[in-house]
């Protein structure tokens, strides 16, 4: 009797090793801040990355591009004109595209971006704010949050000759947080769109760093055991998570980490209000992080 109830307790102490509560690099139920505090300040600008670490984000989000010389900067699109004022920095440097002007980063320097005003389009109060480099981002944010940059659009990049995935291996290596635990205080998980980057970062340029794959569409337990082979987490958005929620215990179950994304005031469904909305999906759904642009609305304990 004695034997088989510690058998028993034995085997529900293994069960709980195998599946812990919270995956790494995940330590508690995270918050990770959606291209810094951007429903307050202007998205990736070095104002939105300190209001978020105000805000006690655990990770803060820098989304990456790269310029015609190759320096990585943060930023979302490809173009430059939803978030600075290039059209009247630059108005002759406009490319076609669908018959509309546009100014894709790849095609100005670094110098050239670092005229670009970043701010006044979320207020005159951010006037002035520029677009940050991701030295410039890790530098603000190292010792006070984690750091999870996305490779953006690195196929774009790829046909210009610019190779992202080498360029984000060689300035975490820099920097010196290129391996898991190098910087306790700044954990960093690389995600990506695009699961050939993750594999190139895996195959190509040795990344040991965790890998969190994103994607918008429900995806089966084996297309998850699937993407285990190049992603130690899946970050589908909330919609997904939403329609099916069994999708947390199937990653679960490979031991893959659940990241949501984005959770953000004014467009949160059938919840009162972004708060409600990521208590949900934490406390219940069981998700382990989830992107915001509201960090300071994120439950805690
Ligand atoms: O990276 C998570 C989430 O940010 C994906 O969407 O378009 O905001 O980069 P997006
Ligand atoms: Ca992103």
């Amino acid at each position: 009797m004695r034997h088989a109830a510690v058998l028993l307790l034995l085997t529900v102490a293994a069960t709980a090793a195998e599946k812990p509560a919270v995956f790494a690099p995940y330590t508690k139920p995270t918050n990770i801040a959606h291209r810094g505090a951007s429903g307050d300040a202007p998205e990736h600008t070095l104002a939105a990355y300190e209001l978020a670490l105000k805000y006690g984000a655990d990770f803060v989000e820098p989304d990456l591009q790269l310029t015609k010389d190759g320096v990585l900067v943060c930023l979302h699109d490809t173009t430059l004109e939803r978030t600075t004022n290039v059209e009247e920095v630059f108005p002759d440097r406009a490319t076609e595209r669908n018959g509309k002007k546009t100014w894709p980063v790849a095609e100005f320097t670094l110098a050239e971006i670092q005229k670009l005003d970043a701010g006044v389009w979320k207020g005159k109060q951010f006037a002035g704010q520029k677009v940050p480099t991701f030295q410039q981002m890790i530098d603000a944010v190292r010792g006070k949050a984690g750091i999870i940059p996305e490779t953006k659009s690195p196929e774009v990049y790829g046909k210009l000759g610019l190779n992202m995935e080498k360029a984000v291996a060689e300035i975490l290596k820099a920097n010196k947080l290129d391996t898991p635990g190098a910087d306790p205080k700044t954990p960093v998980v690389i995600q990506s769109f695009s699961a050939a980057s993750l594999k190139a970062l895996r195959t190509d340029h040795g990344c040991k760093l965790p890998l969190v794959f994103l994607f918008t569409a429900d995806q089966s337990a084996d297309q998850l055991k699937a993407m285990k082979e190049y992603a130690d987490g899946i970050a589908p958005s909330k919609a997904v998570v939403l329609a099916r929620p069994g999708i947390v215990a199937d990653a679960h179950e490979l031991g893959m980490s659940v990241t949501v994304w984005t959770c953000r005031r004014g467009s949160t469904g059938k919840f009162t209000d972004v708060k409600a909305e990521m208590t949900h999906l934490v406390k219940e759904l069981k998700v382990d992080a989830v992107f915001t642009d509201n960090p300071d609305q994120f439950p805690r304990e």
